[in-house]
């Protein structure tokens, strides 16, 4: 077999004819990776797979058939949504996450409900077929229709795909799985890649849904990030605290629906569990009338969800104060250190801080902003926010408070679950219409919110 060696950057994808410390194009250090090309063999199963589909040819954009894909429900009604409204036939969805998030739970739960009518196959190459079984006992999976089989093998699980014909698949992982033709390791990128093309063609030429899992690396990214996320559909990552049970189901990529929807389960002793109420869960056993706490109302999607947020003070003993967020993003952090310093009056730079986010959830949005700075505020000053009160506003570099997306509908939410005030940035006081139980305080910058409510 003729085969072609090439230098690939695991990052971007870019290709090189020679090896370099550096990637030129992105420049990251130490992410090009040998691989070889193989030329397609007359015996490789692989390459009949590969072989381009006849028959196709351009069509009118009007005689295009758009009638919606066909779907079917997985059981979970919080997957569902991060797919965009349940599984599409024939489509690739990645699951990636850390090792021990949930990932093989979540894909053999789901396992009970789809083999109702349809067959699954469960390829792993990580656990043995009893491992499987002793789990789907203590999962309650009951049904007839579920395959399972340990092979790494992809000649193998090729094969074993056309005899068996299932209507949907189960990969798990990608980093387990190796082409023999390829000379590179199972889990390196030119594998990888391989390997999930192989899964590609044959989801699309099949109309088999196939779920892939994939681990991430220490710098928590799928290995071979880039490669991967535009070789698929769909691209769902499972986040949150190995050691809290709340997990949190993020669609990075969709084809098939919109991307910023989340699901919230928890890890329980049987499974995990949906929670169709995500703020009610983040805000329980919080405490009240204690400094360094304030409630926050961010974005997830089309829902808003309150979380509390979590500061410490603390004087430092270093040259350089330490800032720790986990939750928050932590440059933006640093910066709202520094908006407290400079605008609000506070000796930031004397004192260490850590901020946290209770029960996992990973902030990605400004609006959260004013809570991060009033939780500061209140763990430097020694005293408690009103435990009844949300803070929503982006934080500008002049300390004002600027506008942000979707205010009713984060109003709305906080005034369901019993909340009696909330801070709003003025500027969008006109925009608002009124609330019957909950007062709207309007407030334009962080010195007037913080001789308000914490002093
Ligand atoms: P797992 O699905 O094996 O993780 P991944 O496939 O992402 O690597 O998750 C396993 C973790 O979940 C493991 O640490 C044990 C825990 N767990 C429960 O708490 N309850 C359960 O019912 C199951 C099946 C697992
Ligand atoms: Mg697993």
């Amino acid at each position: 077999m003729k085969t072609k060696t090439v230098y690939v950057c695991s990052e971007c994808g870019a290709s090189f004819p020679k090896w370099m410390g550096k990637c030129t194009t992105c420049n990251s250090w130490n992410t090009i990776e040998e691989e070889v090309v193989r030329q397609p063999s007359a015996s490789s199963k692989i390459s009949v797979v590969s072989a381009p589909s006849s028959g196709s040819s351009p069509k009118k954009i009007s005689e295009i058939d758009t009638t919606e894909e066909a779907r079917s429900l997985t059981g979970m009604s919080e997957l569902d949504r991060v797919l965009g409204g349940g599984l599409v036939k024939g489509s690739l969805v990645l699951v990636g996450g850390d090792p021990g998030i949930g990932k093989s739970t979540l894909l053999l739960q789901i396992c009970e409900q789809l083999g109702k009518n349809q067959n699954i196959l469960y390829v792993s190459g990580e656990e043995s077929q009893r491992q499987i079984k002793l789990r789907a006992d203590r999962l309650g999976i009951t049904t007839e229709n579920l395959r399972i089989y340990s092979e790494t093998n992809m000649d193998y699980i090729v094969d074993c795909i056309f005899r068996e014909k299932p209507d949907i698949l189960i990969i798990d992982s990608v980093q387990t799985m190796f082409n023999p033709q390829i000379q590179s390791t199972p889990g390196n990128t030119a594998q990888i890649k391989d390997v999930t093309t192989v899964l590609m063609k044959i989801a699309k030429e099949n109309s088999i849904s196939v779920f892939v899992v994939g681990h991430v690396t220490k710098e928590g990214a799928l290995a071979g990030p880039k490669i991967l996320e535009h070789m698929v559909d769909c691209v769902l990552y499972f986040e949150g605290e190995r050691h809290q049970s709340f997990r949190i189901l993020r669609a990075v990529k969709n084809r098939f629906g919109s991307t910023n929807e989340i699901g919230v389960f928890e890890m329980k002793g049987n499974g995990l569990e949906e929670v169709p109420n995500p703020s009610m869960a983040m805000l329980s056993g919080r405490p009240e009338n204690v400094p360094g706490s304030c409630i926050i109302c961010t974005m997830e999607g089309t829902r808003p969800v309150l979380a509390e947020v979590q500061a410490l003070v603390s004087p430092t003993s270093f040259g350089n104060p330490r800032r720790m967020a986990s939750g928050p993003d932590i440059s933006r952090t640093i910066m709202l250190m520094a908006v407290l310093e400079k605008r609000g009056g506070l000796k930031m730079s004397a004192f260490d801080a850590y901020v946290n986010i209770v029960g996992g959830l990973r902030i990605v949005e400004p609006a959260a902003d004013l809570g991060l700075v009033l939780a500061v505020a209140s763990s430097y000053s020694g005293l408690p926010i009103d435990s009844h009160m949300v803070a929503i506003g982006e934080v500008g570099l002049t300390g004002e408070l600027r506008a942000c997306s979707f205010l009713e509908a984060r109003i709305a939410e906080c005034e369901k679950l019993g909340f009696k005030r909330c801070i709003v940035p003025a500027t969008d006081l006109k925009k608002l219409k009124s609330f019957k139980d909950i007062e709207i305080v309007p407030c334009s910058n962080i010195t007037e919110v913080i001789s308000k409510f914490c002093k």
